[in-house]
């Protein structure tokens, strides 16, 4: 509560938290409580609170609970870094959650890391796969963590992304 909020509650510091579930997703969720760091590397000012699996299940739980409380519309969407709410045409559930926190596609989405337009042209479906398995073990320096992603996540997600041609 010093940097969130919670139904308007809180100190506006962070993003308002009353709806994440419904936009970001358990798996997203889930490895941002366990390391904020890492998801973020040296951009994210959410520390790392070391939290048990226990504590984590236990927050996911209460987050899904207040995301259903229906508040007629309250409270707006958070004014995140160039977010639109327009999902990509054709985009898997898992990448309009959880990728669109970092990535833009035709202008929609953040800007952790390099937008996704054209990248079907610059990468082949290899590299994608491989990246998305695991980014330090295609580039040592990755500044992307390795997500949260089963193998149907990863074929569908290579699929929708090679086919993003300049
Ligand atoms: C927490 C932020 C973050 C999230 C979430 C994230 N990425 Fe990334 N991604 C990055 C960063 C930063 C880079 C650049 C990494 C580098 O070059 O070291 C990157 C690079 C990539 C690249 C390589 C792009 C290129 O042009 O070479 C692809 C592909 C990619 N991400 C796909 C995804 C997908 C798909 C998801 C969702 C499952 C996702 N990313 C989620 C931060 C993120």
């Amino acid at each position: 509560m010093g940097c969130h909020t919670l139904m308007g509650e809180g100190a506006y510091y962070a993003p308002e938290l009353t709806k994440v579930v419904e936009r970001r997703g358990e798996a997203f969720i889930k490895a941002m409580l366990k390391d904020p760091e890492k998801m973020f590397p040296g951009e994210r000012k959410m520390q790392n609170y070391h939290f048990t699996d226990e504590q984590i299940a236990d927050l996911y739980a209460f987050l899904q609970w207040i995301g259903k409380v229906d508040l007629n519309g309250f409270p707006p969407k958070p004014d995140l870094a160039q977010q639109s709410s327009a999902p990509a045409v054709g985009a898997p559930a898992v990448f309009t959650q959880m990728c669109t926190a970092c990535h833009s596609l035709k202008g929609s989405g953040g800007n952790v890391g390099p937008a996704l337009d054209g990248v079907g042209s610059r990468r082949t479906a290899d590299f994608i796969t491989a990246w998305l398995k695991d980014p330090a073990a295609v580039k040592a320096d990755a500044k992307m963590a390795k997500m949260p992603l089963s193998e149907s996540d990863i074929s569908e997600l290579t699929l929708f992304l090679v086919a993003q041609k300049n």
